[in-house]
């Protein structure tokens, strides 16, 4: 099979105790495109669960399940695409061509073909497509009509795109330059006029407060720049060095503490003065989904072998907050609402209590379960309903929030 359960037999054995959730409803999608080792599945504004089952987008309604479209196109395949849902378009990016279905009926809204090589993301901020990838930055609005675009005459390459707080930006450098002239570039939303913030190689792909994390490039210096001005809010001179042997590593900028991760280490800054307030070591080998909730860091960890699980850490001590053992994939797929965290573990999904850090409930009975969605229904103000796509179909529970 194309997934990889890790430690399946140990959910097994510590669940005994736990609850069963009942699937409120299973829509079968009729897939007989089983070996697909991407499906993915969204909530859209007008209500509707939208998921990818091979060669087709299906949108359900999260109620009970009934579909309310199906739509496909000739170029269009769960296994090397990539979507994103606006207020009223659902785009699909594979290779350089750009396909947009309406969000209400599946009618194709249109095609169009983007420079450079290839989409490998597609972000929506502001209802504009932010669609990026090798030589690739382009903002589109719902209709496909562009917006802006790097000049595919520059030869750049591209990486840590971000769209967040009227922004977009990203780290890009010249082919011909050496490495030291890659930059910054923000990009206003409103306005598009840009601002470059020289020597800058990665930056985070959110921003908190309007400022995001940076790494400068000639001297590591970790920073924090604000996406207004384009200046320094802090510099830390001491801490970059350290991830120099990352082979790579996340921001997360956050107004309760800026964090940067690095295989199974996290550094957690000041947000005024950006000294280093901890460090914490995950007991896993890698640190996968990172998530900041209500003031702490949630993750997975994994490594090559042996127990998978989700810890949890106080951002403003650096307190471990507890580990619960359990199953994931090799790309681990979660969604969290409440207390709830929910993971997909290919036969069903396990739940954990984020603030009791105990494993609550689980389902084993969603075979193929391999991405999450989070709707909150105006029916249920309570709850969430979180739809699992499967192999077989689509399967939702509905779980109350505290
Ligand atoms: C599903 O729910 C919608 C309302 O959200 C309703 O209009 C529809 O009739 C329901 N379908 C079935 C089969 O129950």
């Amino acid at each position: 099979m194309w997934f990889v359960v890790v430690s399946a037999l140990l959910l097994a054995s510590v669940s005994v105790a736990l609850k069963v959730d009942p699937v409120e409803w299973t829509t079968g999608l009729d897939d007989n495109y089983q070996n697909s080792p991407t499906q993915w599945i969204a909530t859209s504004a007008v209500g509707s669960t939208i998921v990818v089952d091979g060669k087709k987008l299906v949108a359900l309604n999260p109620d009970n399940g009934t579909v309310l479209w199906t739509a496909t196109h000739k170029d269009l395949d769960a296994t090397n695409s990539r979507f994103a849902v606006s207020s009223s378009t659902v785009l699909v990016g594979r290779g350089t061509k750009l396909i947009g279905f309406d969000v209400a009926t599946g009618a194709l809204v249109g095609t169009v073909h983007v420079d450079g090589n290839g989409v490998s993301a597609i972000v929506v901020h502001q209802d504009l497509f932010v669609v990026s990838g090798d030589g690739t930055v382009a903002v589109f609005a719902s209709d496909l009509s562009e917006r802006y675009s790097i000049p595919s005459t520059r030869g750049s390459f591209i990486n840590s795109v971000g769209a967040s707080s009227g922004y977009l930006y990203f780290t890009s450098s010249d082919f011909e330059s050496s490495s030291d002239e890659s930059y910054l570039n923000i990009v206003d939303l409103a306005t598009f006029a840009e601002t470059r913030v020289n020597d800058v190689m990665q930056a985070s792909t959110t921003d908190a407060d309007g400022n995001i994390l940076v790494l400068q490039n000639s001297k590591p210096i970790l920073g924090y720049v604000s996406l207004a001005t384009g200046s320094y809010v802090w510099r830390n001179e001491k801490v970059a060095h350290e991830f120099e042997n990352f082979e790579k590593f996340v921001f997360i900028p956050s107004t309760d503490a800026p964090i940067v991760i690095g295989d199974n280490k996290v550094f957690a800054f000041d947000t005024q003065s950006g000294n280093e307030v901890f460090r914490h070591k995950a007991p896993f080998s890698t640190i996968v989904a990172p998530t900041i909730n209500e003031g702490r860091l949630v993750y997975v960890g994994t490594g090559q072998e042996g127990p998978t699980g989700v810890v949890a850490v106080d951002l403003s001590t650096g307190k471990d907050l507890g580990k619960v053992i359990t199953p994931t994939l090799s790309t681990p797929a979660v969604a969290m609402s409440g207390n709830n965290l929910v993971m997909v573990n290919g036969q069903g999904y396990s739940r954990i209590n984020i603030r009791k850090m105990e494993a609550e409930s689980y389902n084993l009975n969603i075979p193929g379960a391999s991405a999450i969605a989070a709707v909150r229904l105006a029916s249920n103000p309570s709850s969430t309903t979180f739809v699992i796509a499967g192999l077989l179909g689509a399967s939702a529970v509905v779980l109350r929030d505290v």
